[in-house]
């Protein structure tokens, strides 16, 4: 699965395009007090039971990719435009996905970091969003960290269902903006087999 840039996947002819969204934040947490969390990744379990993040298709109505992007994360997040309006520059990978309904999907993502003070205010006004309870079940931060039984933490996380291509959206983006030591990374991978 080549990566591919914004415009070139424009021209592809037949294909249906989704996007979605990393929003994250710097976190000076620490889990039993001791273990740093180091960052807030946001993901959310959907109405498959399969984790992902927040955003979905575009369609011809929104006109072009982030228009489609930002009306899927006021539907799944809640938020009051202006708070969180995604653009072209955050924009970071596209994949092509096998067919979905006899159409190809190009996969478009999107990565934003905020203060983590946004980003609380985010997981509050998700609550309240039109499809919390529907297609949002519920959001979750990703655990960054392995415990000392080796497996908790990270690896644990990686072995869940996963929607699309977003653990591979996830592990890139975690290598790509160095939110943990690739040394670490790459051991939780090795554990999950992923
Ligand atoms: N996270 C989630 N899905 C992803 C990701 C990702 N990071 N990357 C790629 N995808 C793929 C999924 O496989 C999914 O089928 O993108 C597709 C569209 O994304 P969704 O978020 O599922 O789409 P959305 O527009 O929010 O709405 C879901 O689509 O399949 C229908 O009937 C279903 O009504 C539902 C709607
Ligand atoms: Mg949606
Ligand atoms: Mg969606």
């Amino acid at each position: 699965k080549a990566g591919r840039r914004r415009k070139d996947s424009l021209r592809l002819s037949g294909h249906r395009h989704a996007c979605h969204a990393m929003i994250f934040a710097s976190c000076p947490d620490k889990v039993f007090g001791k273990i740093p969390v180091r960052y807030a990744v946001l993901m959310q379990m959907r109405f498959d039971g399969r984790l992902g993040f927040p955003g979905g298709f575009v369609d011809s109505r929104d006109g072009f990719l982030e228009a489609g992007l930002n009306r899927e994360l006021s539907e799944e997040l809640g938020l009051q435009p202006g708070l969180l309006c995604l653009t072209e520059r955050e924009h970071v990978l596209a994949h092509v996905l096998p067919l979905h309904r006899d159409r190809p999907v190009v996969a478009h993502f999107y990565m934003r970091e905020l203060s983590l003070m946004q980003l609380r205010d985010v997981e509050r006004a998700a609550l309240r969003a039109c499809e919390y309870g529907a297609e949002v079940m519920g959001m979750v931060r990703v655990p960054l960290y392995t415990l000392r039984d080796g497996v908790s933490g990270l690896p644990a996380f990686l072995c869940n269902s996963f929607a699309g291509t977003a653990r591979e959206q996830l592990l890139w983006a975690l290598a790509a903006r160095r939110l943990l030591p690739p040394g670490r990374l790459r051991e939780a991978c090795e554990i999950a087999r992923v």
